[in-house]
């Protein structure tokens, strides 16, 4: 595991976004998995500019993303469907129909997990999966007690996350108590993992999660078990973190980051 700390929020999305754009234009054909939530708009936001000036082409790209609410239909404008198409889908050349989500409207919710599943495999895995991190500690909606092997299934939202995503709800009691999401498992199988976190309100859950024993209270905690894993954050979610000297120093040295000083 890497912890790159920038200075502000804005730096740190800006090396996200660069780090995204350079694998896409390595590798043309990238599956990209994607995350949903406030840290992320103006990840997209920066994606979609280095789109529009030319830097990036989606053309053959498809994407997986991490959680879907279940009962809401796509055109709800709290779906996370709604939020992709958006914030990214509709302002890019990415084929729609190369974009999935778990599909949290499906008659059966498990049999939908499984084709997830399946449809992830068929398209050779994951090349990057983005990462948000809940304040529960939970990656997806990977709710503390999630398995660390769990696969994408069905779960209930801890009260937290109720707390913390109900306010975006025109009325939060509309929000649902329930979600599609991939596992921990399913997110650890991807090729390279990129967790991007930027704001005091994630200090103390990032330290715990980066720094502290892995367990499933804190699913973000088993990304300690992934061989290619960056934690990209700010300075204010980096406050807690023990290590941060060293996490400077090696970010500074390493040859792989000499080009995104
Ligand atoms: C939701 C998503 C998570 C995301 C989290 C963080 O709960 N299911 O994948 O990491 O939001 O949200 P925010 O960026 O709003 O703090």
């Amino acid at each position: 595991m890497e912890v790159i700390i920038q200075k502000d929020a804005a730096a740190a999305i800006d090396l996200t976004a660069r780090l995204i754009c350079h694998a896409v234009q390595d590798k043309k054909d990238s599956v990209l998995g994607l995350a949903t939530g406030r840290t992320m708009e103006n990840l997209y936001a920066n994606i979609v500019q280095r789109y529009d000036q030319g830097e990036v082409s989606f053309s053959r790209c498809s994407t997986f993303n991490l959680d879907e609410y279940v009962g809401l239909a796509p055109d709800h404008n709290q779906s996370y469907r709604y939020y992709m198409n958006d914030l990214l889908f509709n302002k890019i050349n990415i084929d729609l129909e190369e974009t999935y989500l778990p599909n949290g409207v499906a008659a059966d919710l498990a049999e939908a997990c499984k084709e997830y599943e399946e449809k992830i495999t068929d398209k050779g895995g994951i090349d990057i999966q983005l990462l948000g991190i809940g304040n529960t500690g939970h990656i997806g909606f990977n709710e503390p007690l999630s398995s660390l092997a769990s696969r994408t299934r069905e779960k209930a939202l801890a009260p937290i996350t109720l707390e913390q995503n109900g306010p975006l709800f025109d009325d939060p009691k509309e929000m649902p108590k329930r979600a599609l999401t991939m596992g921990v498992g399913t997110i650890l199988d991807a090729k390279k993992i990129i967790l991007l976190a930027t704001g005091k309100s994630k200090a103390s859950i990032l330290a715990k999660a980066v720094e502290g024993p892995i367990t499933s209270m804190i699913s973000a905690s088993a990304l300690q078990l992934h061989p290619n894993c960056v934690i990209i954050c700010d300075e204010d979610a980096a406050e807690e973190l023990e290590g941060k000297e060293y996490y400077y120093r090696i970010f500074e040295n390493e040859p792989e980051w000499q080009v995104y000083h």
